[in-house]
């Protein structure tokens, strides 16, 4: 489903600064259906892969292929869930949620019809009208979570989805990941620099 071969980046430093090698001969196989969780400390480049996975930022060596086909741009075969929510501050949670499915031309019913259903399933229900600053962070991840699984992606890219939640936010949404997971199962490489984190939450799909 996902092949990563040999992905290096580097950062070019720039006037005084110098280049930043983040990622090194990177290479890995997800088969469909998988659930990865790939682990490390702040700052060795966990985010950058992800975004490089998603066709976000290209990587200076090697390749990503989805499907076998090379990934050169984000698509809707693939879809991530931001470490800091990334939610558009002007717009409500439904049209946050709507926002992948409007670009992607569906018709206003169809796209309500899914909004609706989202928002029931992430348990948001009664906030779609709210703006990002006024629900929690735990919210806003939700939301950011049901944008995601909008445009059903077969490949989901979780970037330190429960970082910055409490411990008691954090385990209800693992649990609610879990279920969504298992009753609509997807490929996942999911980042944490958790341990616990990583073995836990895969093993909770079985
Ligand atoms: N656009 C960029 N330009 C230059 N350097 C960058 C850029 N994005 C990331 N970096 C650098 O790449 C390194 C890895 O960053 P990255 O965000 O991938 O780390 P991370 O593993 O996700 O860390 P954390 O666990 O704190 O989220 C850092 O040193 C960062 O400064
Ligand atoms: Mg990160």
């Amino acid at each position: 489903m996902l092949r990563v071969d040999d992905v290096c980046k580097t950062f070019a430093g720039g006037p005084g600064r110098d280049d930043l090698e983040v990622l090194r001969d990177i290479r890995f196989q997800v088969e469909n259906g998988e659930f990865v969780s790939i682990i490390g400390p702040s700052g060795c480049g966990k985010t950058t892969l992800l975004r490089i996975l998603h066709g976000l930022e290209p990587p200076t060596g090697g390749a990503v292929f989805v499907s076998g086909k090379r990934v050169e741009r984000p698509s809707p075969l693939s879809a991530i869930v931001f470490q800091q929510f990334n939610l558009f501050p002007w717009l409500t949670v439904s049209e946050n949620i709507a926002f992948g499915l409007e670009i992607a031309k569906f018709p206003a019913e169809e796209c309500n019809l899914r909004t609706d259903r989202l928002i029931d399933l992430v348990g948001l229900q009664g906030f779609g009208r709210h703006y990002p600053h006024e629900i929690s962070g735990g919210m806003q991840q939700r939301v950011g979570l049901a944008r995601a699984l909008a445009l059903d992606p077969d490949i989901l890219l979780l970037d330190e989805p429960f970082g910055s939640l409490d411990a008691i936010t954090r385990e209800q949404l693992q649990r609610e990941i879990a279920g969504i997971l298992s009753r609509s199962p997807k490929t996942v490489v999911f980042i944490t620099h958790n341990m616990d984190e990583a073995i836990y939450f895969p093993t909770a799909f079985w």
